[in-house]
């Protein structure tokens, strides 16, 4: 039986990972490795049963200790840094969690797993599309054979990633797998990406800040099907295999966020204590969210389309996404309405001073 070690299990999507795994597996151990980063929360995991280790997947000498002493014998990464913006301010802590501490994660699973006549293990490497690039309005989709063309910071430190994960299962054997998937939403989504900043954003009359046209193409994921796609890999992936894993929902920008403003407004139509709740919103003075729209100047390096071709996942590990995009934005939307004190909390620290100081320059 699997008994897991989850780094970055207090992020989104690794929170999202070990309650699902605990239902579908409940019988493994699972421990937590996470540093608590601005984007770390402990109360993603409020209810799950897990050990949460509050320690740095650089710290070699306690990921060999948690290894040998907790008889781990599945590594499930997600710990990075993972937001494009803050990598175009600040590279630096990119290259030290993303590259660096992937690096000492593989060297702890090395000495630990590979000592002697080694053990059954797996090191399972959660990666991101970015990391092929941009492509245009006619191009094929991002296969696993596409060459890798990273064009941020935060998506050379992940293309810089997966290339050590696949060097340790070439030079010393070590049985990785990798997933590079596309844009992730649903619950206990830091709110600095996408939908969760406009969705908060417009419960409290903010500006909604529009990246120079809007036209840019993601393939959106709920992230309860990526982490089905993660899961498949590590129950049927095949050692030194990579997959994509997408929501097979290719959408612009502006499409995405004009569902999310007439959600909004459908929402407080058939809910008259929402605007109780969130009197400063739009929606709740009869004026429609949508207004609240605003072009900013455009990321600096914006990748303009992301596709995903995710036959082999479909064809190697039986995956499909369970979700539209309309079904995983609904229940979303549902989520964070229902979920105030998560955000709340969240809103309390550091996302507050970084969004006071970021939308000052924008
Ligand atoms: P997140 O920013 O929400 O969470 C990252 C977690 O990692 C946090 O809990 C943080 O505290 C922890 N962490 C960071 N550095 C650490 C370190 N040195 N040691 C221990 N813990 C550390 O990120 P996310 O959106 O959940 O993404 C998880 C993974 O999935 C990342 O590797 C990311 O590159 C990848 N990914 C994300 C998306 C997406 O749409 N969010 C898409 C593709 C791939
Ligand atoms: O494709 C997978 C990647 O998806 C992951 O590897 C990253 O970790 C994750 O952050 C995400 O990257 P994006 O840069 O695509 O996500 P983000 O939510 O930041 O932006 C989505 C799109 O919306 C992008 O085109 C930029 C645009 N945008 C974003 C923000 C935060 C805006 O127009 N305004 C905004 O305020």
């Amino acid at each position: 039986m699997a008994s897991l070690l989850v780094t970055g299990g207090a992020g989104f999507i690794g929170a999202n990972f070990v309650r699902y795994r605990r239902t579908t597996h409940p019988a493994e151990a699972i421990v937590v490795l996470d540093a608590l980063t601005y984007a770390g929360n402990r109360a993603s995991l409020d209810g799950v049963e897990c050990e949460f280790v509050h320690g740095d997947i650089a710290d070699t000498a306690l990921v060999e200790r948690l290894l040998r002493e907790r008889g781990i014998n599945t590594i499930v990464h997600f710990a990075a840094e993972s937001h494009v913006d803050r990598s175009i301010h600040g590279p630096d802590a990119f290259i030290e969690n993303n590259v660096l501490g992937t690096h000492s994660l593989l060297k702890a699973a090395r000495t630990v797993w590979l000592a002697g006549s080694g053990m059954p293990h797996r090191f399972h490497h959660v990666s991101t599309d970015e990391v092929y690039g941009s492509l245009g309005p006619g191009d094929p989709a991002f296969s696993e054979t596409t060459p890798y063309a990273p064009n941020s910071p935060y998506s050379a430190s992940k293309a810089a990633s997966d290339h050590l994960v696949r060097a340790y299962h070439h030079t010393y054997g070590l049985q990785t797998t990798v997933t590079n998937c596309s844009n992730n939403y649903g619950p206990y989504q830091f709110p600095e990406k996408l939908i969760p900043l406009f969705l908060i954003n417009a419960l409290h009359g903010r500006p909604l800040p529009i990246y120079g046209d809007g036209l840019q193409v993601r393939d959106w994921l709920h992230v309860e099907d990526h982490c089905r796609g993660i899961s498949a890999a590590l129950d049927r992936g095949k050692p030194g295999e990579t997959y994509n894993i997408g929501g097979g929902a290719e959408l612009p920008n502006l499409t995405v966020i004009d569902t999310l403003c007439a959600a909004v407004d459908a929402a407080f139509a058939g809910d008259a204590a929402l605007a109780e709740r969130f009197p400063d919103a739009p929606a709740a003075k009869g004026i429609v969210t949508s207004t609240l729209k605003t072009t900013v100047a455009d990321r600096p390096g914006h990748d303009r389309r992301y596709a995903i071709d995710e036959r082999k996942a479909r064809a190697e590990l039986g995956y499909a996404p369970a979700r539209t995009f309309e079904q995983g934005f609904a229940a979303t939307l549902a989520w964070y309405l229902a979920n105030e004190g998560w955000w709340r909390g969240v809103l309390d620290g550091s996302y507050r001073d970084w969004v006071a100081t970021n939308y000052a320059t924008r």
